[in-house]
């Protein structure tokens, strides 16, 4: 019988070029399917690497097509990050195991706590929505779930006759976030399992509806629950967000490994907190301005733009209106738009 463990038997005796080891056991095969004979599958290279790509292509379409009962065989070979990759969001074959409705799903990470990640989530979600497409938002942070503050929504989902939960919704965008799920200020010891459970639900039991993005607010960090959490949520992108100072540190570099373990394609960097202008325009580079784009090119992945401290950045989130709904045609309201076109521009 032609299925996806003959398959996977099957491509254990492709070795990856240079090791001794087989490709199943590094991790990289994905999405793999049989149907009529015809067979389908991506592999997913943590680097990219031209000749490793095309050795590998050929050799699991040579050892798939001794199989019995294999008519055509189809092998996609995707290469993570940099601009010279293939554009994201393109792999014919990744509908196999989407949500449906959801076209892309993106995750905004950090290294570190507080560099503006949620806030750099929500008014991303919002300038997308902006220009155009229908947008969703997903806060993973158990820590401290802060996106329905910055979004100024206080109700929480309802339940639909067929029992789902439909997300509420505000500024255009919709909201299901972990901090629904918690009664009052309490905070919650979040357990492994619980949270993989709970982050299913987000993607099984929410009705979505049809969406264009879906960025999901990660927790700060890089460790074991971010990564969990990045296998649980069927990504297509992740976007690291820094400030210019914690660029310098590595500390991109670990987010980015984080996204290439579970191998998820990098969109690129955000450099937020970029630097601050005075009221009479003066500019203050009050963390050394740049370093996110230096350190972007320096490990070749797009930058995606910069983001200048505003006070009314901050201000907007306590409020619950977002800079980009009460001013996107002011600076802090351009800033986030470019960004969302540089996001959008690394699918197209
Ligand atoms: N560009 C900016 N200009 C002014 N204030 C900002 C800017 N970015 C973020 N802030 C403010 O900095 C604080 C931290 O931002 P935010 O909560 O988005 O960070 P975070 O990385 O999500 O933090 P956490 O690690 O707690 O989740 C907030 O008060 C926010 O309003
Ligand atoms: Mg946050």
């Amino acid at each position: 019988m032609l299925n996806q463990e003959t398959i996977i038997n099957a491509l254990k005796s492709v070795k990856y070029p240079g090791y001794s080891r087989d490709i199943v056991s590094f991790g990289i095969i994905k999405n793999v399917a049989a149907n009529n004979g015809a067979v389908s599958l991506s592999i997913e290279l943590t680097s990219a690497n031209k000749d490793v790509a095309a050795q590998l292509k050929q050799d699991c379409e040579q050892t798939l097509r001794a199989l019995p009962e294999v008519k055509g065989v189809y092998v996609e070979v995707k290469m993570p990050t940099g601009q010279q990759t293939a554009p994201v969001g393109q792999n014919a074959f990744a509908t196999q195991n989407r949500v449906p409705g959801l076209a892309r799903i993106i995750a905004v990470a950090s290294g570190k706590g507080g560099v503006g990640k949620s806030t750099c989530s929500v008014n991303l979600a919002c300038a997308l929505k902006h220009l155009g497409a229908k947008v969703g938002l997903l806060d993973c942070d158990i820590y401290g779930p802060s996106i329905p503050l910055m979004m100024g929504i206080k109700q929480r989902p309802t339940i639909s006759p067929e029992e789902k939960m439909i997300p509420p919704a505000n500024h255009g965008v919709k909201l299901m976030s972990m901090g629904f799920l918690l009664d009052g200020d309490q905070p919650v010891i979040w357990r492994g399992p619980m949270i993989t459970k709970t982050i299913q639900q987000f993607f099984q039991a929410v009705e979505w509806g049809h969406l264009d993005y879906l960025l999901v607010d990660l927790p700060p960090g890089t460790g074991d629950a971010q990564l969990s959490l990045c296998q649980t949520v069927p990504l297509d992108g992740g976007i690291i967000v820094t400030t210019p100072q914690e660029a310098s540190l590595g500390v991109v570099r670990k987010g980015i490994a984080m996204f290439e373990k579970v191998n998820v394609p990098i969109l690129g960097i955000i450099e937020n907190m970029s630097y601050f202008t005075t009221p009479n325009g003066e500019r203050v580079e009050i963390f050394g301005h740049g370093g996110g784009r230096k350190e972007a090119e320096r490990i070749k992945i797009p930058f995606l733009g910069e983001v200048p401290i505003f006070t009314e950045i901050r201000e907007g989130g306590d409020r619950g209106v977002p800079v980009v709904v009460s001013s996107p045609d002011q600076p802090a309201g351009r800033a986030f738009l470019k960004v969302a076109e540089a996001v959008k521009a690394r699918f197209s």
